[in-house]
């Protein structure tokens, strides 16, 4: 074993759950046959911080097949898949992750990629970024750049940019518009309702579901409950958000009033106690509570711990509380990204898309550091629109193309 995982007796079932990600994300073959010969990520080492999924397995795999070491840990405590784990470990990549890591061991496994002083560090949701800022400078100062996943690490680096304090260029591959549209959207839309049906078995249909912010994820989430027979509300703080809300067909009001109405609550704004005590001292009994917000903060957990005589597990994660007012409260996975805690995070096809440009943005990178600054960079567009070919390639399907008369015309003022 080369790093820390939980069972590696899982390596052959992995291996097959691998096999079956790698079949319908063919866009990432195509880019590791077009780059195999050069191999551009020859002695490079890549520490990555990502959900140790099968999608996350082919990124690495075709990282390693560039030529890279990779060190990975896991972005969630709960979301490593060990069988996986056990499979990438079998081919030698260093993988520190498991199922159900306390938070010192999921902090401790990130400082343990950083100790491969990476060239590359790919994470989702920062973590391991501002760890090699806060505690390991001189790692960090020697980095050549990095990538970000996910809308809440962009913002944090964003921050950590504005501060001055940002140590190498970054790469916010959240914000390349064949990420975002598809795996924050129809991504999160299909695995987070996925989640909460694998979670409680229960009937999507007849359901009021109230989805707390109306950006990528949520309208991917109000969408796909909409489309399973629920009611929907959404509560927004952003006026426009809210319109469009609206003229998408939703109801729209604050989380006050709809504590009331909800059976279902999904978080997915990025932001902190969004479901708070007084809302969820009004929630019918028997309400159920989701996040898919990147961390687990969305929902108040401390607030419901504070508001009940008692909990207990009723499902594998679904845990019941006892409110002092009688009424009982269903949180689910912890208030932790319930797409990746009960499923299994989002398909490989939209995977394929969000890890085009992960693979493509890092040998980007590995190319061009010297001429990047220290900032967060969006994602180029050349290499944005090349995963769209790749992908629509991949899966043989042909667009037409602007004639030279029609370019022409694009470019006319008269
Ligand atoms: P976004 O910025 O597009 O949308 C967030 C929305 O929440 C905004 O419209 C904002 O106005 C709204 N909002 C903020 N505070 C609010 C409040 N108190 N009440 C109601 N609405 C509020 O961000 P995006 O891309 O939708 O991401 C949301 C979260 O989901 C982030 O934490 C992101 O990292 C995470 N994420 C999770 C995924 C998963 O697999 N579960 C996949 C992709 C993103």
């Amino acid at each position: 074993m080369k790093g820390r995982i939980k069972h590696p007796e899982w390596a052959d079932k992995g291996r097959i759950k691998v096999e079956w990600a790698e079949r319908h994300m063919p866009a990432i073959g195509e880019i590791v046959k077009k780059y195999l010969k050069t191999k551009p990520l020859e002695g490079i080492r890549i520490g990555a911080c990502l959900h140790v999924t099968k999608e996350t397995a082919v990124l690495v795999k075709a990282l390693q097949q560039l030529g890279a070491r990779v060190r990975l840990a896991g972005s969630n405590p709960l979301t490593t898949q060990d069988d996986v784990a056990a499979y990438l470990d079998s081919i030698g990549i260093e993988v520190f992750a498991w199922r159900g890591e306390t938070q010192d061991e999921y902090s401790e496994m990130i400082r343990q990629v950083t100790e491969i002083k990476p060239d590359i560090v790919v994470d989702d949701g920062a973590d391991l970024h501002v760890t090699l800022h806060e505690e390991k400078k001189e790692i960090a100062e020697k980095v050549l750049g990095g990538t970000e996943e996910t809308t809440t690490g962009v913002i944090r680096l964003k921050a950590l940019s504005k501060a001055g304090k940002l140590l190498y260029p970054v790469i916010a591959v959240n914000n390349a518009k064949t990420k975002t549209i598809f795996d924050n959207k129809y991504g999160t839309g299909q695995s987070t309702i996925d989640g909460i049906m694998r979670a409680t078995s229960l009937l999507i249909a007849g359901k009021c579901v109230v989805v707390c912010g109306y950006g990528w994820v949520g309208r991917g989430i109000a969408m796909r409950a909409k489309g399973m027979g629920a009611r929907v509300i959404v509560t927004e703080v952003d006026p426009i958000k809210a319109i469009e809300a609206l003229f998408d067909g939703f109801e729209v009001m604050t989380i006050e009033k709809a504590a009331e109405l909800g059976d279902i609550f999904i978080t997915a704004t990025g932001q902190i106690d969004v479901i708070r005590e007084e809302h969820m001292l009004k929630m019918k009994d028997g309400a159920i509570l989701a996040n898919s917000g990147h961390f687990n903060v969305e929902v108040s957990v401390s607030d419901l711990e504070r508001i009940s005589v008692s909990k207990r597990k009723v499902r594998e994660y679904v845990e019941e509380y006892t409110l002092k007012n009688g009424k009982k409260l269903y949180l689910l996975g912890e208030g932790r990204l319930i797409n990746l805690v009960a499923a299994e995070g989002h398909p490989p096809e939209v995977m394929m898309c969000s890890f085009s440009n992960q693979l493509l943005s890092i040998i980007y990178i590995v190319k061009n550091h010297d001429k990047m600054e220290r900032k967060v960079y969006n994602v180029p567009e050349e290499v944005d629109t090349s995963v769209a070919q790749y992908i629509l390639k991949a899966w043989g399907i042909k667009i037409d193309e602007l004639t030279e008369k029609q370019k022409k015309y694009a470019e006319s003022w008269r």
